[in-house]
C-alpha cells in the first residue's frame, strides 16, 4: 500500500518546524524501514498552513508548484537547523464561522489524492485537525506552541528556544539596568498562559513574575520593590506576561487586530506596569516588549530533539492507524492523546503548584 502523506504547520511560527518536517520526512522515506513495514510512503509539504491546502487547485499544475513543496530527503537534510518554518504558516481557518471553507479544503485533499495530513500546530491547529478527521479526514497532530498552553503534552515544540531568548535578553538588560539603577519590566508572549513568563523569569532570576492566571495588585508589586531600597542592590527586573492583568482590569490589547480563530492582539501590559511603578515609587522604570524574537532564531538542543522525537512518532502513529491523535510528551515519554482531549481546555499555570502570590514569583517549595 502507498500512503500520500500532507505535512503543513500551522499558526505562530517557532524553532522545531523543520526539524519535525525533516523528521517526519526522513521516517516516511527511510529505506530500511520501508524493507520492514507493508506500507510505503510519499511526502509533499503544504505551503503556509491551512490556507495552502485552501487555495491550492489541484487541477493546475502552477497553483500546485506554488502551494505544494516535494519533501524527500535531499530536500530536509539540513531543516532542523534552521527556525521558523520552510513550508510557511497562516492563522487561517478552514471552519470560521463567518467565511467556512472546510468543503473546499476537503474536496482539495481528495483530488491530491493525500492520505492523511501531519498537522504542526497549537490549540487552534489541532482544532482544526480535530474537525476534519470528525469529517472522515485522517489527521495526526505534531504540538508546537512557544505559550506551552497546549493540553496532554508536558511540552510543546519551540518552548525551550523561547525561554533561552528570555534569558538570554534579560541576561543582557541587567548590565544596562544596573549602569543606571532602574527598574526594567519585561513582557512575554503566552496568550493566557504565565509559561514563558513564570520559566523565563526563573531562569534569569527575576525579582518579580507577572502572569494572566494571578491579577496582580499593583500597589504590592511596588511595596515589593520598596522592600529592597537601602540594600546593595541597584536594580530590579519584572517579567510580566503579556496576558496579565491588574486586580479587578483586563489583558491589554496593542491593536483591535482579532484573527481568524478569534484571537485578540495582546500587547502592552509592561508599558502599564513600568508607568504605574514609576509614579508610585519614583524609580527610574524602563520597559521592553520581547515580542517576536522568542519565536525567533535557530532552535535549542532541546527543540530539536523535541522536534526528531515528534516527526517520528507522527509517522509511527500514521502506521499504526491512530488518527485523530496528536503526539505528547508526557512524564519523559512519547505517546499520544485524542485530539479530543487536548481541545478541550488550555493548559495553564497551577497557582497552588507552582506561583507564589506573596512574592510574586516562583513557588520557594518544589516537594
Ligand atoms: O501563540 C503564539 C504567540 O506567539 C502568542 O504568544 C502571541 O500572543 C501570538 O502568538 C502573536 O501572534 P502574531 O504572530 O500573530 O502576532
Amino acid at each position: 500500500m502507498r500512503i500520500k502523506i500532507a505535512v503543513l504547520t500551522g499558526g505562530g511560527d517557532c524553532a522545531g518546524l523543520n526539524g519535525v518536517v525533516k523528521w517526519v520526512t526522513k521516517t516516511a522515506l527511510d529505506r530500511r524501514l520501508a524493507a520492514k513495514r507493508s506500507v510505503t510512503f510519499d511526502v509533499v509539504g503544504i505551503m503556509d498552513g491551512w490556507r495552502g491546502l485552501i487555495e491550492v487547485n489541484p487541477d493546475d499544475p502552477e497553483s500546485c508548484a506554488r502551494h505544494l513543496k516535494h519533501l524527500d530527503e535531499n530536500v530536509v537534510r539540513t531543516w532542523d537547523r534552521y527556525g521558523g518554518t520552510y513550508l510557511g504558516t497562516s492563522r487561517t481557518n478552514p471552519f470560521n464561522p463567518e467565511n467556512d471553507r472546510s468543503e473546499k479544503l476537503i474536496e482539495n485533499v481528495k483530488k491530491l489524492g493525500i492520505d492523511v495530513i501531519v498537522a504542526i500546530g497549537g490549540d487552534d491547529t489541532m482544532g482544526v485537525a480535530y474537525k476534519l478527521h470528525i469529517k472522515g479526514i485522517k489527521t495526526v497532530g505534531v504540538p508546537k506552541t512557544i505559550d506551552n498552553d497546549l493540553f496532554g503534552t508536558d511540552y510543546s515544540l519551540g518552548y525551550d528556544t523561547a525561554i533561552n531568548v528570555i534569558t538570554e535578553e534579560i541576561d543582557r538588560l541587567r548590565t544596562t539596568a544596573g549602569s543606571h539603577s532602574r527598574i526594567f519590566v519585561v513582557e512575554t508572549m503566552g496568550r493566557h498562559a504565565g509559561w514563558l513568563a513564570l520559566h523565563g523569569g526563573e531562569c534569569s532570576g527575576a525579582y518579580i513574575i507577572l502572569i494572566p492566571e494571578y491579577p496582580f495588585d499593583i500597589n504590592c508589586v511596588c511595596e515589593l520593590l520598596q522592600e529592597r531600597k537601602g540594600m546593595e542592590i541597584r536594580y530590579s527586573i519584572v517579567v510580566v506576561s503579556e496576558g496579565a492583568m491588574p486586580k479587578g482590569g483586563k489583558e491589554i490589547v496593542k491593536d483591535s487586530r482579532i484573527d481568524d480563530f478569534g484571537n485578540l492582539s495582546l500587547g502592552g501590559i509592561a508599558s502599564y506596569v513600568a508607568d504605574a511603578i514609576e509614579e508610585k515609587t519614583g524609580f527610574e522604570t524602563r520597559h521592553i516588549i520581547l515580542s517576536h524574537l522568542q519565536r525567533g532564531g535557530s532552535p535549542s538542543a532541546r527543540d530539536r530533539l523535541m522536534a526528531r522525537w515528534f516527526g517520528i512518532a507522527a509517522v509511527d502513529m500514521i502506521i499504526n492507524e491512530d488518527f485523530g491523535r496528536m503526539a505528547s510528551f508526557v512524564r519523559g515519554e512519547i505517546t499520544s492523546i485524542p485530539l479530543k482531549e487536548v481541545i478541550k481546555k488550555l493548559k495553564i499555570v497551577d497557582i497552588d503548584k507552582y506561583y507564589d502570590t506573596e512574592r510574586y514569583n516562583g513557588r520557594r517549595s518544589v516537594l
